[in-house]
């Protein structure tokens, strides 16, 4: 058994080779410009954890972890196309220094590199880790699609916005889990309970995202703090404060969105903070985290197999950056 540090650290060594070929260079130097940067790992981690918690981590479940954190560089790529995102890692996004076409198809290769992968594992299981890898990329492209939609929305729900970032971001650490799972031979049932813990967790992920978005130390954060409100995101954040606050904090709220003044993120910051929205971040990760803890202890194998995972949900949610 490996711990989360050391698996970090694993992933991280074999990751680091070159991913694409020379040329032509406008194309792929891009590419591993941005994957250099590195990034915490956490879905190829999630996957050599959901087969270690089975089996022994096999060639195969690198190969898949590969794949994963290669589609998932894709997304991020082209999330910060459509979200107007200046940096990322602390560093300047692709899009902002090759411009978008570049960076569009610098992500399209990168996907098309995560199918590369892919499609060496064993044929065993090649047909069944293809069918949850697609559906997942399908709904990570309609949860994208709902967040955008919702931009231009003024009536979204809390139960909307959990829905959405449950198909932007949680399938994909929920898939992780299970498609290590299945290398691992996992049973049916052992494979539905971890993808539902993944998947609880990925929304306690998702609500720390929002929330450092907004509260996040810019030098941790590596990310622009304020990106959210500028682009009106129906965050947990703004949707609570729509909730809780009075009437003229309302209206203001509405104006700022509409108008988008020069200090529209101060203003909004500055309601948010008086919305008690704190306190409301840390209730819904808990709600979350506590459905995430109740399926991992479902999963039936000894309970001290599940001590990674244990460590990974904790960091998940107290993450700073
Ligand atoms: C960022 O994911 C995108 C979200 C779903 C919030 P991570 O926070 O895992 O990004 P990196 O890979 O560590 O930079
Ligand atoms: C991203 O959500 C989800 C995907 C990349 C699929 P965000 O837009 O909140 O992610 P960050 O904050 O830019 O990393
Ligand atoms: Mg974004
Ligand atoms: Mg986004
Ligand atoms: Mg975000």
């Amino acid at each position: 058994m490996h711990t989360f540090k050391e698996l970090v650290a694993g992933f991280g060594d074999r990751f680091t080779v070159k991913h694409f070929p020379e040329t032509p260079a406008t194309l792929y130097e891009p590419g591993e410009y941005f994957l250099s940067w590195g990034g915490k790992r956490i879905r190829p981690v999630m996957c050599l954890m959901g087969s270690e918690l089975f089996a022994e981590i096999t060639p195969d479940a690198y190969e898949v972890a590969t794949a994963i954190e290669l589609f998932h560089n894709f997304t991020l790529i082209h999330d910060d196309i459509m979200d107007e995102a200046p940096l990322r890692r602390g560093m300047e996004t692709v899009h902002m220094k090759y411009g978008t076409n570049t960076a569009l198809l610098t992500g399209d290769v990168m996907m098309i590199r995560a199918y590369e992968y892919l499609s060496r594992i064993n044929t065993l299981y090649l047909s069944r880790i293809l069918q949850l890898f697609n559906k997942t990329a399908r709904e990570v492209c309609e949860g994208q699609q709902l967040d955008i939609d919702f931009e231009k929305m003024t009536d979204v729900s809390m139960d909307a916005y959990i829905d959405m970032i449950s198909l932007k971001t949680s399938v994909l650490l929920a898939a992780s889990l299970e498609m290590g799972a299945i290398m691992g031979g996992a049973s049916e049932g052992n494979c539905r309970h971890i993808y539902e813990f993944g998947k609880n967790l990925g929304i306690a992920f998702q609500i720390q995202d929002d929330y450092l978005d907004a509260f996040g130390d810019p030098e941790k954060f590596g990310k622009e703090v304020g990106g959210d409100i500028r682009q009106n995101k129906k965050t947990f954040l703004l949707l609570h404060a729509l909730e809780v606050a009075n009437t003229d904090q309302k209206k203001l709220l509405q104006e700022l969105m509409t108008n988008n003044p020069a200090d529209k993120v101060q203003q909004v910051l500055a309601i948010f903070k008086t919305c008690g929205v704190d306190e409301w971040a840390k209730k819904l990760k808990d709600k979350y985290l506590q459905t995430a803890l109740t399926h991992l202890q479902d999963i039936a194998v000894l309970s001290s197999r599940k001590g990674p995972l244990e460590e990974l949900a904790a960091f998940l949610i107290q993450r700073e950056y």
